[in-house]
């Protein structure tokens, strides 16, 4: 079988499923994946493609990790030592070349620098993006309080009478199948979608961050990304706009593009840049790693760790979950509106705490 990103848009019941399945398999299986947690539970070889190479690892995703950041730290010790040969050889020649008792010598090291080959020593073309979200200033005593919220889409009832209090240091992931009302529940925090009845009460001190699940509508424009963040705000300084890019691995030639010539990965990227520039103390993220590969996952999540703020995240990237969520907030599907479990504590203690 050939499965290229089979997980995606498939939510973490329906992933569970997945792996179970494809574990009992008997066959060859080839798989796509930047779910480090399926990878793991499924994979008995890595293939590595890199520098248009493959290269063959045995062992699941960790295994192949940490595999390959030896070789990467052997890789770069070996180039160093080179770039320090050769640093010599360069001096000795430049002293001495003129000088006709040393002349033969410097030639001879001349032979040894040509045929030193530091270009072939290639440590890895991928780069990883760096992700900091640095509140602006720390939330008081209130975050987020809603209470009795109801939604209906005709006469589907997405949501009935929800009530939801988030403290300043809550960092809680949202979870629940496809459909169960999620992105309806982040909206209406955001205060993007009223609700039919209910009210949502933002502490005083908080300054929010949003990631909607569809970027494509807020990502739009002749602009180029560097002007596009640039409008959001014209008190920073230029340099931190180019910063808050770079991080996000768009060159300097990168950042003149025009917005609408983004691909869905690079549009995702841009929320992310544009985030750290908003400097939020609660972060309200729909989905996020959509479209985002694996580097840039596993910097989202040790962001999302570090960050010193409140945070509600929908994913059903169970690494993700793992890497910061304090708090489970899970949707279950009902006719009556969805039903809502309200756990604090990691996902693994969630998972424990139901039996599975
Ligand atoms: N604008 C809309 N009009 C009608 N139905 C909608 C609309 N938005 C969402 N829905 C429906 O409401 C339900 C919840 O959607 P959503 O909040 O996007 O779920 P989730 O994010 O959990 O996948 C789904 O059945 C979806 O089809
Ligand atoms: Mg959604």
């Amino acid at each position: 079988m050939l499965l290229d990103e089979p997980t995606n848009n498939l939510d973490l019941n329906a992933i569970a499923w997945l792996e179970e399945n494809l574990k009992r398999h008997e066959g060859t299986m080839v798989i796509i994946s930047h779910d480090r947690h399926f990878l793991n539970a499924v994979c008995t070889h890595i293939l590595d493609l890199d520098f248009n190479t493959l290269r063959e690892f045995s062992g699941n995703y960790d295994d192949w990790y940490i595999a390959s950041t030896l070789i990467a730290k052997q890789k770069e010790a070996e180039r160093n030592k080179k770039l320090k040969e050769k640093e010599e050889l360069e001096r000795f020649i430049a002293r001495f070349s003129a000088n006709a008792s040393k002349a033969r010598q410097a030639t001879s090291r001349q032979k040894q620098l040509d045929k030193l080959d530091i270009q072939s020593i290639e440590v890895s073309s991928r780069r990883d993006p760096s992700i900091v979200f640095k509140p602006q200033r720390t939330i008081g005593n209130e975050a987020l309080e809603c209470s009795q919220i109801s939604k209906s889409y005709g006469d589907l009832v997405v949501l009935k009478n929800v009530s939801l209090k988030i403290a300043p240091k809550d960092k809680i992931a949202l979870i629940g199948p496809n459909g169960v009302g999620k992105s309806t529940l982040c909206k209406i925090l955001v205060e993007e979608l009223a609700p039919d009845s209910g009210s949502v009460k933002w502490g005083a001190t908080v300054l929010r961050g949003y990631f909607p699940q569809d970027v494509s509508e807020s990502i739009q424009g002749e602009e180029s990304l560097y002007q596009w963040l640039f409008n959001f705000n014209k008190k920073i300084e230029s340099g931190e706009v180019r910063n808050a890019l770079g991080r996000m691995l768009f060159s300097g030639a990168e950042q003149e593009k025009s917005i609408n010539a983004l691909s869905g990965g690079e549009k995702h990227r841009m929320v992310l840049s544009k985030l750290m520039l908003e400097k939020g103390n609660f972060l309200v993220l729909d989905e996020p790693t959509n479209h985002l590969d694996l580097e840039a996952i596993i910097a989202l999540g040790e962001a999302l760790y570090k960050f010193e703020g409140a945070l509600i995240c929908v994913s059903h990237d169970r690494e993700l979950i793992s890497a910061y969520a304090n708090r489970i907030i899970e949707l279950v599907p009902s006719n009556k509106g969805a039903k809502v479990i309200d756990f604090r504590g990691s996902y693994e203690e969630y998972l424990a705490s139901k039996g599975t």
